[in-house]
């Protein structure tokens, strides 16, 4: 078999530009980013990004489907990158590095993006960045004002698939100091809207709905006094089902359109409440100078806002992605691939890498 060689790494003094390929679940996308990773200060910006979302097949379902996710991917995944380096108005040539989400993510999806970027890479010879997921989700939230980011950075990413509290000493070194022992923040969501029959993806339904609640349900705020960092959202999902069940009378009769907007209300002020108290108790207890919000339920405004206004009164800087930056994107693996050459880590040769649907950040 003839050896693959890596093409000559840029010069320390020189901006790189880095391809970024993100497809770990329904959305395939691209983007460019250049920027000097030795510079003392971080230095970059965004040359292009390009989504292509997947909703309108999976609302079919009413959730994701792997095998048609990783189908959808392989017909949108050339003409995404293409348009990713028109819109750069770039080449695959004047790349210096394909940067790819290896994992975590739907193991069917994953692959469809990590082996077309090892192709890219074997037939340019450009390194690969393997790139988790969730560092993408992290570094997301210093896409805008990095000037107000001052460590140590408590960061709360709420995805789909991820709840956690990181605590990031520098832009190098994080820490995951608590996570969610049942359903993620957004599968809570999810998993609601689908009992109130919305379409999916459920989240923003639920916000959508929850404009018009006007009473509290006051339902449970699980594991929030609990002397750690760890969430519970699969008891709260309960609560509302035994609500549901109580006020239909188990599915006879329907619910008014009010009772359905005061359950999102309440479910959401529930998500809102716990969130909020536990990010600004390990801020107190670990002297964080700000409070990163990501991951695709930072799209949640009653969420943006609340966490935003307790920094204010606590003094804290608060930093979160642009509302589309919250949902999956490349322009996040771009960023987090960024960071591992500024922290000095290397690329790596595409024979090394594959998919890895349980890459878990500690
Ligand atoms: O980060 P993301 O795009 O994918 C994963 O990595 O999982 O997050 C998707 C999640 C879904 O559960 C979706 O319902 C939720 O983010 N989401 C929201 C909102 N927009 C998206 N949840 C609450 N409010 C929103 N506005
Ligand atoms: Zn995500």
């Amino acid at each position: 078999m003839k050896k693959h060689k890596m093409s000559k790494l840029p010069s320390r003094s020189r901006k790189v530009k880095i391809l970024a390929i993100e497809t770990s679940c329904d959305e395939t996308a691209g983007a460019v980013l250049i920027g000097n990773p030795h510079s003392a200060k971080p230095d970059y910006r965004f040359l292009s990004s390009v989504v292509k979302s997947q909703i309108a097949i999976h609302k079919k379902t009413g959730g994701v489907v792997p095998e048609v996710a990783a189908r959808a991917h392989m017909t949108s995944i050339m003409p995404v990158v293409n348009k990713t380096l028109v819109d750069a108005k770039a080449k695959l040539t004047d790349m210096d590095y394909i940067a790819v989400t290896s994992g975590p993510g739907l193991v069917v999806s994953l692959i469809v993006g990590t082996e077309f970027a090892k192709g890219l890479s074997m037939a340019t010879g450009k390194p690969l960045l393997p790139t988790n997921h969730m560092e993408g989700h992290l570094y997301s939230a210093f896409s805008l004002h990095p000037e107000k980011i001052k460590f140590p950075v408590l960061s709360i990413i709420v995805s789909g698939g991820h709840t956690m509290l990181v605590l990031m000493r520098n832009y190098k070194d994080y820490k995951v100091i608590g996570s969610t022992v049942d359903d993620a923040a957004g599968e809570a969501f999810d998993k609601i809207a689908r009992l109130l029959k919305l379409p999916y993806p459920g989240g923003p339904e639920i916000s959508k709905l929850a404009l018009r609640g006007k009473t509290d349900l006051n339902f449970p705020r699980p594991m929030m006094s609990a002397a750690n960092y760890d969430f519970s959202f699969s008891g709260l999902k309960t609560a509302v089902l035994y609500y549901i069940d109580k006020k239909t009378k188990n599915g006879k009769v329907a619910l008014y359109t009010q009772d359905k907007a005061d359950i999102a209300m309440s479910f959401q002020n529930a998500v809102v409440d716990v969130l909020t108290t536990k990010a600004l108790r390990a801020c107190k207890q670990y002297k964080c100078k700000t409070v990163a919000l990501s991951g695709g339920v930072a799209a949640n405004r009653p969420l943006r806002e609340s966490l935003s206004r307790v920094c204010q009164a606590e003094k804290i800087n608060f930093i979160v992605p642009d509302f589309e930056l919250c949902t999956d994107n490349a322009q996040m693996i771009a960023l987090a691939a960024y960071f591992r050459l500024y922290n000095k880590g290397k690329a790596v040769l595409p024979a090394r890498v594959k998919a890895d649907p349980a890459w878990e950040i500690h």
